[in-house]
Formats: structure tokens, C-alpha cells, sequence
């Protein structure tokens, strides 16, 4: 039987990962927004492209009808506002959150055994919204940073040494934001960790950038945010997810003790498949790692209790 996929926001991110969930004919599609007209025409758009990209996928726009989301397999959501150049994904929050309770409330009714990947921001509270108001099982809500965080790593690795980026591998986890945790020494090239292959200072330099991969973008567009990679990211989890591929990536799941830190959403390496996040993957981090994880889970915890007093 064909899968389907909605993705909740026709904005940059959402008609971005349609078309790729249309081009790679992972699923039918589903595209919703509130504004009038624009889900119906980019819909339409991609399906023209269809007879040229050579893919069969169906491919429906709604405005705020949630009909076409039925029994969805997966529901991509990146319903809400993106940061303006001055601003921080944090700044986000208050208007995002309703936006995010409310499409939660909706896809939860209509497709209550969907896997939900949450890219809206800020990402880790995101999460958390989607989590309590859809009432889903943690498995199923699954929030996407670290695979984009770790391909901008792998970009600038890969640029560094003039390396093909498929030789690249890299691990970033934490929270999607300024406290994020890049992690030089799982990151490699052709298998070799990068701690054997660069400086420190320029390792050093490498991990700034990709800290500051957002706001480098939004500062050159000036009009929104980044939405090729971050799309392809979402579509690389999704993929896992249809194909039940038992993919290792690093993705913002509800931890319930792993690194010995409890209910809360921030970026793990999991294993994505089929049930959505499969296992989560305990790797061993030095003193110094840690203590940058814990700092980062304490950014993302402030912002659940900032949830919690704008409610
Ligand atoms: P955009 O402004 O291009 O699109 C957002 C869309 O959401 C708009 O079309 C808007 O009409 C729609 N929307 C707003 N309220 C809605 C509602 N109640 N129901 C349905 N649709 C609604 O923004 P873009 O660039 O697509 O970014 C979307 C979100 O994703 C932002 O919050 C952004 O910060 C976040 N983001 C997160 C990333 C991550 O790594 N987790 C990466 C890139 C973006
Ligand atoms: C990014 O990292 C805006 O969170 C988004 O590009």
C-alpha cells in the first residue's frame, strides 16, 4: 500500500520537503497550511513537475482542512514563524507554541497512529508540545536539529580538507541553539576523526561556524531562514522512518534517563525505523562533552518552563 506523508506548513520548509518526499516517491502528500490558495497551488505545482521529475506521487494542498492528513504515516510539521536577521530561535517561542499546540490537536485526530518530526522552532520546546498535546508515545515525536546541525558540520569538514562530503561523518547534539555540542571526535573523514586530521584551532573555528549555521544563513537571505538543508534533513529522517531503515541519526528525542537526563526532549543519537525512534544510542562522552550536554539540556529545560508560564 502507498504511505503518505502530510507536512503541516507550505512555507520554505514544508513545499521544500514535498518536493522531496515527492522526487524520492516515498509517499503521497499531503500539504496543509492556513493560508488561502498557497498549499492548493504549490501542490498543483509539484504535480506538474511530476511528468518531468518521472514520479507518480499524489500530491493535495489544504487550507486548514485536515482531511487530506487522514491515517497519515508520517507528519512532518513546520507550521509557524522563522527568525528575522537580530533574532534567536528562542524568540520564537510565544507564537510559535500556539501555533504548534493547535496543528498538534488537529493531526492528532485525524492520524492517531502517525511518527511526527517536529522542525518548527524553537525546535527541543517544540517537541514538547507536540508531545503533551498529541499524547503520542515518545517514540512517535521526533524532533529534527542534529541531522541538519551535523550536515552543515559535514559541509565545512568537507570544504576544510577538500574531501568529498561522503566521506564525512559528524555527530552534533544537544539542543538546536546556541548551545548546541558538535562532537570533533566522532566526526570523521573516510573513518579517520577529524582531532587527527585538523588543529584544534581550526577544529575549533569549524565548530563555531556550524554553532552559528542558522544565523550565517538568515543573516544572507535577511527575509527567513534556511530551508534546502533543513528540508533535506526532515526527508532523510522520514526516509528511515517509511523504509524502516534502522538508521543511526542524531534527532531530538525524549530522553527518560539516557545521559542521565530525564523528560526532555534534545538531540541523541537514535535509531529511526518503522516505530519511529527504535533505540536510543548511549555513546561514551569525556567530562568536557558532557558537561556540554548537560549545559545545553539546562537552555532547553529553561524553555519548557517558559512554556509553562505563557500557557
Ligand atoms: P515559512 O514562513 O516559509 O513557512 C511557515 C508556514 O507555516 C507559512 O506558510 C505559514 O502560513 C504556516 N503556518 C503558520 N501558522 C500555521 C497554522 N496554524 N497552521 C498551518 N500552517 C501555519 O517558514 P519556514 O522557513 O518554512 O520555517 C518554518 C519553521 O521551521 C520556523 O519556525 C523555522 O524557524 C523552523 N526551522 C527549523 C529548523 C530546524 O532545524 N529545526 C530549520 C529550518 C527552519
Ligand atoms: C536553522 O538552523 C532556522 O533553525 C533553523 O537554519
Amino acid at each position: 500500500m502507498r504511505k503518505k506523508a502530510t507536512v503541516i506548513g507550505a512555507g520554505n520548509v514544508g513545499a521544500t520537503a514535498a518536493m522531496r518526499l515527492a522526487e524520492k516517491e516515498l509517499a503521497d502528500v499531503a500539504l496543509i497550511d492556513i493560508l488561502e490558495g498557497v498549499p492548493a497551488g504549490k501542490a498543483l505545482d509539484l504535480t506538474e513537475a511530476g511528468p518531468i521529475e518521472g514520479h507518480d506521487a499524489k500530491i493535495i494542498g489544504a487550507s486548514g482542512d485536515y482531511g487530506p492528513a487522514k491515517d497519515s504515516d508520517i507528519v512532518i510539521i513546520t507550521a509557524g514563524i522563522p527568525r528575522k536577521p537580530g533574532m534567536s530561535r528562542d524568540d520564537l517561542l510565544s507564537t510559535n507554541m500556539k501555533i504548534m499546540a493547535a496543528v498538534t490537536k488537529e493531526v492528532a485526530a485525524v492520524a492517531p497512529n502517525a511518527i511526527l518530526i517536529i522542525v518548527s522552532n524553537p525546535l527541543d520546546a517544540m517537541c514538547h508540545v507536540a508531545y503533551d498535546v498529541s499524547g503520542f508515545p515518545k517514540n512517535r515525536v521526533i524532533g529534527m536539529a542534529g541531522v541538519l546541525d551535523s550536515a552543515r558540520f559535514r559541509a565545512f569538514i568537507a570544504m576544510e580538507l577538500n574531501v568529498s562530503v561522503e566521506n564525512t561523518h559528524a555527530f552534533v547534539l544537544g539542543g538546536h541553539g546556541d548551545t548546541m555540542v558538535p562532537l570533533p571526535r566522532y566526526s570523521t573523514v573516510a573513518g579517520i576523526p577529524i582531532t587527527e586530521l585538523l588543529s584544534q584551532e581550526r577544529i575549533d573555528a569549524l565548530v563555531e561556524r556550524t554553532r552559528n549555521g542558522g544565523a550565517e544563513i538568515v543573516g544572507l537571505l535577511k527575509t527567513g531562514s534556511a530551508y534546502y538543508a533543513p528540508s533535506s534533513a526532515a526527508i532523510e529522517m522520514a526516509e528511515a522512518i517509511l523504509k524502516d531503515k534502522k538508521k543511526i541519526l542524531p534527532c531530538a528525542a525524549c530522553l527518560s534517563g539516557e545521559y542521565g537526563i530525564h523528560d526532555l526532549f534534545i538531540g541523541v543519537p537514535v535509531k529511526l525505523g518503522e516505530n519511529g525512534v527504535e533505540e536510543i544510542i548511549e555513546i561514551k562522552l569525556t567530562d568536557a562533552e558532557k558537561a556540554a550536554l548537560d549545559h545545553s539540556a539546562d537552555a532547553v529545560r529553561k524553555l519548557v518552563e517558559d512554556i509553562k508560564r505563557l500557557r
